[in-house]
């Protein structure tokens, strides 16, 4: 996902009066905490939960759906890091054809669950392939490839990266873009106290019914410019242990990723600061950029 400064939380609502008191507020990270590959695939192992858990982000799909009638021409779109669908649905409902792809399995069990839902029509332009998108097992050309909600987030290093962009340059037609959104980096969040809970909120598990509060934290190595995610889910009735789930995000800071993009030959065409199409200031929430592939 996608991130807890960004509705991670059924109910989040400010941060501000949040923060725990209790003595379990006081949690510290060991080294398991720092296992990326743990980190890419515990938060998407629950397609329903993590539906639920964004259900009221919309802004950034009506965003992408306008998105593809200016740009997806005959398609067909590429989508990376598709989930569940939620951005894949309202395109192919739109009339598009869809390649999703995304490396979760249990993600895309969740999407081809509501793909299956669609009418014949709608259903017969959807294609959702198991894939990491460093390396996309995918002949086609497109006019448009896609990624939402910080999918780039799991693109750790510069080398990550560079071989998406290798990949969406390979697979992308002359005049061909790439539109994607991660996060504008804060510098409040990132440097909150690792120890305590935040966005604390309560909700009812969509699968099991049971209430639970749903809490965060997490540390933020300034390094690799990583910030390592905790989400504590403890029941609030029937007992049973907390569960704890963790997600790693890559930070991308605007002038680095102009710089990056720039190092892989891309161009960027457009940038906002957030899905209606607002210039991209210090304190929008998110990055997002429609760019394209210089050619020689
Ligand atoms: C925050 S979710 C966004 C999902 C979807 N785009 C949305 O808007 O809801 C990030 C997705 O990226 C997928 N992902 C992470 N690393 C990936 C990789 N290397 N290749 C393909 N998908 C990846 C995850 O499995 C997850 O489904």
């Amino acid at each position: 996902m996608s991130g807890p400064r960004q509705a991670a939380a059924p109910d989040a609502g400010s941060d501000a009066a949040d923060v725990g008191e209790s003595a379990d507020d006081f949690d510290t990270f060991d080294e398991d905490d720092f296992d990326l590959e743990a980190a890419t695939h515990e938060h998407y192992a629950d397609g329903p939960l993590y539906d639920h858990e964004y259900k009221r982000r919309r802004a950034d799909v009506n965003f992408y759906r306008l998105l593809a009638r200016r740009l997806a021409g005959e398609g067909p779109i590429v989508e990376l890091g598709c989930g569940t669908g939620r951005v894949t649905v309202p395109l192919l409902r739109e009339g598009h054809q869809v390649v999703g792809t995304d490396l979760s399995d249990a993600m895309l069990a969740r999407a081809r669950t509501r793909v299956g839902r669609l009418g014949r029509a709608a259903r017969s332009r959807a294609t959702l392939v198991r894939a990491d998108m460093r390396s996309l097992p995918l002949a086609l050309q497109t006019p448009l490839v896609v990624s939402a909600f910080n999918a780039f987030e799991h693109l750790y290093t510069r080398v990550d990266l560079a071989a998406v962009l290798a990949e969406v340059r390979r697979i992308l037609k002359p005049g061909g873009h790439l539109v994607f959104d991660v996060q504008n980096p804060d510098l409040r969040w990132l440097s909150r106290d690792p120890r305590r809970r935040w966005a604390r909120t309560r909700f009812k598990d969509p699968r099991t019914g049971q209430r639970v509060e749903y809490s965060t934290n997490h540390v933020y190595d300034p390094v690799s410019q990583i910030a390592f995610i905790r989400f504590y889910y403890r029941p609030l009735e029937g007992g049973g242990p907390t569960r704890i789930v963790r997600l790693a995000q890559r930070k991308f800071f605007p002038a680095e990723l102009e710089a990056l993009l720039d190092a892989n030959g891309f161009d960027i065409a457009e940038r906002y600061g957030d899905f209606q199409g607002e210039p991209l200031v210090g304190d929008c929430e998110s990055q997002v950029l429609v760019v394209r592939p210089r050619r020689a």
